[in-house]
């Protein structure tokens, strides 16, 4: 069981961003039935991440700093994703786009130098 949830963390990290990369194009290419198929399996994505994080979280690291820091993050990411690709598809992102796109890049390479344990402490 503790096996599987991290393969599954481990294993659908990347295919959530790639997921939200190619749903963020298509809204640019006004291909909107695609984006919404793509955009509803990218929430089922952060469900997993989210459901296999905490189980991980609970069980072998017993709530350790880095990653209960790690899962904070995660959200903010989850959030600028979600952002970002709402306020594209109404036209309202604007201004506010350099700002969202800069927290889901810095906010990205954080969680996955966490995850990775490339910064730990
Ligand atoms: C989209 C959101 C997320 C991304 C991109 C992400 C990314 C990652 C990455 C790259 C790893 C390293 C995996 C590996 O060793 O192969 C990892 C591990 C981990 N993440 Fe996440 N994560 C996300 C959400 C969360 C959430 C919401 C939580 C907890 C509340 C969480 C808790 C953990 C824990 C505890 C580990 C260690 C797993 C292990 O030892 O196998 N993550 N994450």
């Amino acid at each position: 069981m503790i096996n599987a949830m991290s393969a599954a963390h481990g294993d659908s990290w990347y295919v959530t961003i790639l997921l939200f990369v190619i749903t963020y194009i298509l809204i640019k290419m006004g291909v909107s039935k695609g984006a919404k198929i793509l955009h509803m399996i990218l929430r089922l994505f952060y469900v997993i991440m989210i459901f296999s994080g905490v189980v991980l979280l609970m069980t072998i690291w017993n709530f350790a700093l880095l990653y209960v820091i790690k899962g904070i993050l995660a959200i903010v990411l989850i959030y600028a994703m979600e952002m970002i690709l709402v306020k594209t598809k109404k036209g309202t992102i604007g201004a506010k786009a350099p700002m969202y796109w800069g927290l889901f890049v810095v906010v990205l390479v954080v969680v996955v130098l966490l995850g990775l344990q490339v910064i730990r402490f």
